[in-house]
């Protein structure tokens, strides 16, 4: 279904309204709040995975059996890709909630570093970093941009493969940013859903974690979603840039205009 301007508007009134209530507002978010940096997603219109096999480059055991293909078909681009990409107004309008006491933390299953980047302090990197790459044999960190012009695979100092510190399919996700991630979903009131297909587990079932919960879903994507019919209580349909401005616009007039 389609969504009127004048739909559109009461909707994001309403969720604004939700977000000013709340005690603990939380946001998951994916690949699809980060296209207007000019990151492209990996479903959908313009997805990766259309074009390049996620079984062939984004599993571990590909990596591990031939690192130089995995850099040279995915790694290097992705990797001078998100070094050069800006924050979009998706990415600042969450940090402004945070700065004005209305976001406790963003989850995120995006390696970019976007929300840091547009001033975002509480961040769990579900699904690691791109910033970083480590060694497979020292494990040694160091910035990705270090190596994006190296001879593939890039080679730390003692000789080892560097790999970069993001999650790759067959990988557990990381201990830390797994628990963290439970425990903001299971305490938070409202939940923002922003830019992802909520298809890839477990990351997807943070969402589930916070209906559980009693928590509002606010869900803004282009398209409908699986979450879209089941848990959203709130879709707002549109790119995630405009949507946020018009989000934080509403909260904004909400609390110059007191309760
Ligand atoms: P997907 O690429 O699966 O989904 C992107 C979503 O963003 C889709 O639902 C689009 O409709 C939506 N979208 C696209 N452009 C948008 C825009 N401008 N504004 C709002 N929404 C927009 O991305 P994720 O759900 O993040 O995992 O994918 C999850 C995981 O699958 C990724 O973290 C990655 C991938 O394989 C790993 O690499 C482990």
């Amino acid at each position: 279904m389609t969504q009127g301007s004048k739909m559109v508007e009461s909707i994001i009134r309403q969720a604004a309204k939700k977000i000013i209530g709340a005690n603990n507002v939380v946001a998951l978010t994916g690949a699809g709040i980060s296209v207007e940096s000019g990151i492209p997603p990996f479903r959908g219109k313009g997805g990766l995975w259309a074009k390049i096999d996620p079984v062939e480059v984004a599993h571990i055991d590909a990596f591990l059996e031939n690192p130089a293909k995995v850099w040279r078909l995915l790694i290097r681009d992705m990797g001078r890709l998100l070094v050069s990409a800006a924050p979009n107004d998706a990415h600042h309008g969450l940090a402004e909630l945070e700065k004005v006491g209305c976001m406790a933390t963003v989850i995120t299953q995006n390696v970019d570093g976007l929300h840091q980047a547009a001033g975002s302090r509480r961040v769990i990197e579900f699904h690691g970093t791109f910033a970083t790459v480590s060694c497979l044999q020292c494990h040694l960190q160091q910035p990705i941009k270090n190596c994006l012009t190296a001879d593939m695979p890039p080679r730390c100092d003692c000789g080892g493969v560097l790999r970069p510190d993001c999650v790759f399919f067959g990988e557990m996700i990381p201990t830390a940013a797994f628990h963290a991630a439970q425990a903001v979903a299971a305490a938070c009131d409202v939940m923002l859903v922003i830019g992802t297909s909520a298809t890839v587990e477990p990351a997807a079932h943070m969402s589930v974690m916070a209906k559980q919960n009693r928590a509002v879903i606010i869900e803004i994507n282009l398209e409908s979603t699986p979450l879209s019919d089941s848990i959203s209580d709130y879709m707002i349909k549109g790119p995630a840039g405009e949507s946020m401005r018009q989000l934080t616009a509403a909260v904004d007039q909400m609390r110059a205009a007191g309760p």
